[in-house]
């Protein structure tokens, strides 16, 4: 049963390849000094940064660049990032690029004007926000965390060696996102990828779930046949701009709170992935790739119903003469097979992920309750094991 839920999402966007004009409309609703944010410098390799820096001089902005955002952005930068919004006054955080510049940006809206030591408040003690939040406005370059359009924010901790993800509320979501698929054409390969399985497992994670009949779950039945079409194609071809625009919107889609709505989340890999990601900095998909075999594999048993109904609604498994474990495990080789078709990373070795890190990580890994089975330290570290 749906039961009872409030859905708002405040991010207005705008999509295609000649989205970045509205970035005119847009500035015009914020004052003068805009925080620049962005990553290690493709913008300005494939041209993004001058085509958005000669806009906002147009619109007579005052830039306030916030450069080298790293992948995994890490609480030492988001201070930084503080600094530069609490000294400029600044009145728009413009984060261009992917997940990482997104989720900083969201980071320091929320940040910069706190009293406290905002990774404690907000990242640890996960309070609400109540200081003055500086508005975000995003132009996307990398696709598949949905950080366009929620209120995700994931910080890392090196020496804490924690990787801990906050979603805040809509207040905190962008005010506008750009997304034109153009620009996502000059990912490296092995980002691309990465990017298409966040996204599968942005919907798996919601879709391991409840046992009830529920809308959402036939929407992200959609999506991920959507996504694993287009994304065999632009493996073959990354300019193809039918199938990147597809799986731009198919990211958005995945994580923005519409497919959560009437069901408990499960997020374990995610938990793991992070965790992971603390220990190895290591591209955020890949840590889930490397990981979701085996975990799933463990899971069946105890939603296979579910499992079943994944194998046959996505990967139009037949399911006469077999067994509903058959058809189950059937699903998830076909998920397999795909995976290794994008050449995602099938093992934690590949991460420099060692032996003697297995416990910290299983220990770094919050545990939660919202899917089939409710895990333990031990069989995280089985788990971890399995996937090395
Ligand atoms: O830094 P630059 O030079 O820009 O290079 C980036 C970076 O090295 C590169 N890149 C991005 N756009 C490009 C490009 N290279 C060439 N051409 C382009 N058009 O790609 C690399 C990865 O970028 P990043 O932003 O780190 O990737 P992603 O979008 O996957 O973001 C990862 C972060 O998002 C968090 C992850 O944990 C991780 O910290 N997540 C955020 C979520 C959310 N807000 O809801 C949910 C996700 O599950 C995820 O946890
Ligand atoms: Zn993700």
């Amino acid at each position: 049963m749906l039961g009872n839920f409030v859905y708002s999402n405040p991010t207005k966007l705008y999509f295609g390849d000649d989205s970045l004009k509205y970035l005119n409309e847009e500035l015009s609703k914020y004052g003068k000094n805009i925080q620049l944010v962005y990553g290690g410098g493709s913008i300005k390799k494939n041209g993004i940064y001058d085509e958005v820096v000669k806009i906002l001089k147009e619109n007579g902005k005052e830039i306030f660049e916030d450069a080298g955002v790293m992948p995994n952005p890490t609480v030492e930068k988001l201070y930084e990032g503080c600094k530069i919004a609490k000294e400029n006054n600044i009145d728009l955080i413009l984060a261009v690029g992917g997940g990482s510049c997104c989720d900083y940006a969201k980071a320091v809206s929320v940040s910069a004007h706190c009293e406290e030591d905002p990774w404690e408040k907000y990242y640890i003690r996960m309070e609400n926000v109540d200081n003055k939040i500086i508005p975000v406005g995003c132009i996307l370059t990398m696709v598949g965390t949905g950080s366009e359009m929620n209120g995700g924010s994931v910080i890392t901790n090196h020496e804490k060696k924690l990787k801990i993800g906050r979603v805040f509320d809509d207040n905190v979501f962008p005010k506008f996102s750009i997304l034109n698929p153009k620009y996502t054409f000059t990912l490296p390969k092995y980002q691309m990828v990465a990017g298409f399985y966040d996204i599968m497992n942005h919907i798996t994670e919601q879709y391991f779930s409840n046992t009830d009949d529920c809308t959402s779950d036939y929407i992200m039945e959609g999506l991920m046949k959507s996504l694993i079409n287009s994304s065999k194609i632009a493996v073959i071809n990354p300019r193809d701009y039918e199938a990147r625009s597809n799986i731009m919107w198919t990211a958005t889609w995945a994580l923005n709170t519409l497919v959560e709505k009437g069901k408990s989340t499960d997020w374990m890999v995610h938990m793991i992935g992070q965790s992971i990601g603390a220990y190895t900095d290591a591209t955020h998909g890949m840590t889930l790739s490397a990981v979701s075999l085996p975990y799933y594999r463990y899971i069946m048993p105890y939603g296979l119903e579910k499992f079943k109904r994944f194998a046959i609604n996505v990967w139009n498994v037949n399911p006469s003469g077999k067994s509903d474990e058959e058809i189950a495990k059937e699903g998830l080789m076909k998920m397999e097979n795909w995976m290794k078709e994008l050449g995602l990373v099938m093992n934690l070795r590949e991460l420099g992920v060692t032996e003697d890190m297995l416990e910290g990580i299983a220990k770094g890994s919050f545990i939660l309750n919202g899917g089939y089975k409710v895990l333990n330290h031990e069989e995280i570290v089985n788990i971890l094991k399995e996937s090395m």
